[in-house]
């Protein structure tokens, strides 16, 4: 069983995957947390985003390993270092470089072949898995995104405007639509659905009633 999820920053994918992959008994595989790691060993390195080969000597070298909720790479524990604003605005700078995402898509891939899995990114039903059974692409209003975004920060005591939580998204989506290497894309495949005003439960049992009738 392979299951795509792709869609713009806060649409709620990977709190919507994390809960489909515990009904289903089946590998969730986090892909954002994946660039988010190379974007966080730049900043570790001298925070040049501009040195492309530097770039893709760092995501040579790392090794990304998933436990549970955790993320590590190269043995430290980065689950949370990889959310910060900064790490966020930085993730699109990496991710647009086509040798960075030939290395980690060809992990994902390597995951997917293994094991049933549900993904969540950008080009999961369009570059990584497209041949999934079930693909999917959660959207929603930006500012009800923002507003998310923001809940989840005040939460770890990060500190933000709601204009400049705004703002970021919408950039990071632009980046993320318009590069050339694995752009956001809404597969023609894909049911969209659009979780504007739903509760996280209400999107959940959506997307499973979908799966369950397909099955
Ligand atoms: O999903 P998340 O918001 O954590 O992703 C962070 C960033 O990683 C995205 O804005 C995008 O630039 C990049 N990304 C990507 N392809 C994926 C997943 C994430 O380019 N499959």
């Amino acid at each position: 069983m392979q299951i795509a999820i792709d869609g713009p920053a806060g649409a709620g994918k990977s709190t919507i995957a994390k809960m489909i992959a515990a009904d289903y008994g089946i590998i969730y595989l986090d892909t954002g947390a994946m660039y988010r790691c190379i974007a966080h060993r730049v900043l570790l390195q001298g925070d040049d985003f501009s040195d492309t080969e530097k770039i893709i000597k760092l995501a040579q070298e790392a090794e990304i390993r998933f436990e549970g909720e955790k993320v590590f790479c190269n043995g430290e524990d980065v689950t949370e270092s990889i959310r910060t604003p900064l790490v966020s605005l930085h993730t699109s700078d990496v991710a647009c470089i086509k040798e960075v995402r030939e290395l980690l898509v060809a992990q994902q891939k390597k995951i997917a072949g293994d094991q049933s899995v549900i993904m969540d990114g950008r080009d999961i039903g369009s570059v990584v898995l497209p041949e999934a059974e079930y693909k999917f692409f959660l959207d929603a209003d930006v500012t009800e995104r923002a507003i998310r975004r923001k809940k989840e920060l005040d939460a770890k005591g990060i500190e933000k405007e709601l204009a400049s939580i705004k703002q970021e998204i919408q950039q990071r989506d632009d980046n993320d639509r318009n590069r050339v290497e694995g752009p956001l894309v809404q597969v023609e495949d894909a049911i969209v659905v659009d979780t504007t005003g739903k509760s996280i439960d209400e999107v959940c049992a959506a997307i499973k009633k979908y799966i369950d009738e397909v099955r």
